[in-house]
């Protein structure tokens, strides 16, 4: 890959509190498609470089998305007045069977796979369904778009109808290998292991998947606290385990390449052991609000140092778009502090970006940052629609925050490549 020189101005988190702002700076992007740094002015050293001038465009780190489900893209906007266990029941499963059927599929993460490839996000982690040859379908058209993705097909073994159940742990297990094999191919997809939660997976599951994540080294994404109804089911299904975290933690499924979503109901027993594992929380406040499932508190679990990203999670979620999902994690948490947590002050704009940037970001390795060393993943915003003028950079930050949307992302870079 060519080094380049990219101007415009950059705006990134150091840290959830720490806001760097650059006008009209210039980024450098290396040839292993890395950052090399972004400069007030261009030194000498570069000054030979390609140079693609954005002019007033605002350049953010590209955003991860932690959470999504892309077979459930069809059911956006439906099954809103339903909660998680009803909402499975009867819209999420009865869709998700009908990834059996490869043209089905084809033509449904057709359209997920080039919505996903405009916008702010760069990463992803991705449920498909149960189904092996849809998900490989799947994986085939993000591998195209040139995003960093990680797609799990779903494993599922327990509580669930028929038509959707894999057979038992073992069969599951072998499809889940085979998967594994027949997608080795892709450079920019990768597969992440997905068992649905606990509720759909038997203890011999869990642990099969967990002895290969060992073994493979392979990342794991699933879900946790995410309504009481679930909690109560799994305390039923596992009476002798001390919390729901912790059956995935017995079965050696927490580590610092899982990524939990929701989280909502952790108790504090909980929330230790996912920061004693490094393990990341997936904030889904669309999803969370649509499905009535709860608020989590997520300035608790930053100040405990939880590492912790957002999701879109679609169709819980009602939107694709992570500059959404930014916006909802706002509202969520300032509705939380009236609801009487106010010893937790809420989330400020500038913490909800981190959270999409460099919280999520860190999921993926040194990424969502522009620091050194760090993935060239950068997204152009162009916010002459609303700011310009003599507006410093910081106001015209603030207003990214809470007008921009997918439609205003002019270009994309992912690890030095460009999208777009
Ligand atoms: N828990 C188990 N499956 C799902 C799902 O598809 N979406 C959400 N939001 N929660 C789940
Ligand atoms: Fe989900």
């Amino acid at each position: 890959m060519e080094s380049f020189v990219l101007r415009g101005s950059y705006i990134w988190s150091e840290s959830p509190r720490e806001l760097v702002l650059k006008p009209r700076a210039y980024g450098v992007c290396d040839e292993n498609g890395c950052c090399a740094g972004v400069f007030d002015a261009l030194p000498e050293r570069y000054a030979a470089l390609p140079l693609r001038d954005l002019g007033e465009a605002l350049i953010v780190p590209g955003y991860s998305d932690l959470h999504t489900h892309a077979a459930q893209y069809r059911d956006i906007g439906l099954g809103m007045d339903m909660t998680l266990i009803e909402w499975l029941d009867g819209l999420t499963y009865p869709e998700e069977a009908r990834f059996a059927e490869a043209d089905f599929a084809r033509e449904v993460y057709g359209r997920f796979a080039a919505e996903l490839r405009t916008g702010f996000t760069t990463r992803a982690a991705i449920f498909a369904s149960a189904h092996r040859e849809g998900t490989e379908i799947l994986m085939e058209l993000l591998e195209q778009t040139g995003l960093h993705t990680l797609v799990g097909k779903v494993n599922m073994d327990r509580s669930a109808p028929d038509y959707i159940r894999e057979r038992d742990a073992a069969s599951a297990l072998a499809d889940t290998e085979r998967w594994l094999r027949e997608t080795a191919r892709f450079q920019n997809t990768k597969p992440i292991l997905t068992p649905r939660f606990v509720p759909s997976c038997t203890p011999e599951l869990l642990t099969g998947l967990g002895r290969l994540a060992e073994q493979r080294g392979l990342p794991v994404q699933s879900h946790l606290d995410e309504t009481p109804e679930e909690v109560a089911w799994v305390r039923e299904l596992c009476p002798d385990s001390e919390s729901y975290a912790a059956v995935y933690d017995a079965a050696e499924l927490l580590g610092p390449q899982t990524v939990m979503a929701h989280c909502i109901y952790m108790t504090d027993a909980e929330c230790a052991l996912m920061k004693e594992r490094s393990a990341f929380i997936a904030h889904c406040p669309s999803s969370n609000a649509n499905v009535r499932s709860g608020i989590a508190p997520i300035r608790k679990y930053l100040d405990m140092g939880l590492n912790i990203g957002l999701g879109t999670d679609i169709s819980g979620g009602s939107s694709l778009d992570m500059a959404d999902a930014v916006r909802d994690a706002l509202s969520a948490s300032r509705l939380l502090w009236r609801l009487g947590e106010e010893h937790w002050p809420h989330l400020h704009a500038r913490e909800a970006f981190y959270l999409a940037t460099a919280g999520g970001g860190a999921y993926f390795g040194k990424v969502g940052k522009f620091a050194p060393g760090y993935a060239f993943d950068a997204v152009a915003v162009d916010d002459g629609a609303w700011s310009g003028g003599d507006e410093t950079l910081e106001v015209r930050f603030h207003k990214m925050i809470y007008r921009a949307r997918s439609a205003n992302v002019v270009s994309k870079y992912v690890n030095g490549r460009r999208l777009f």
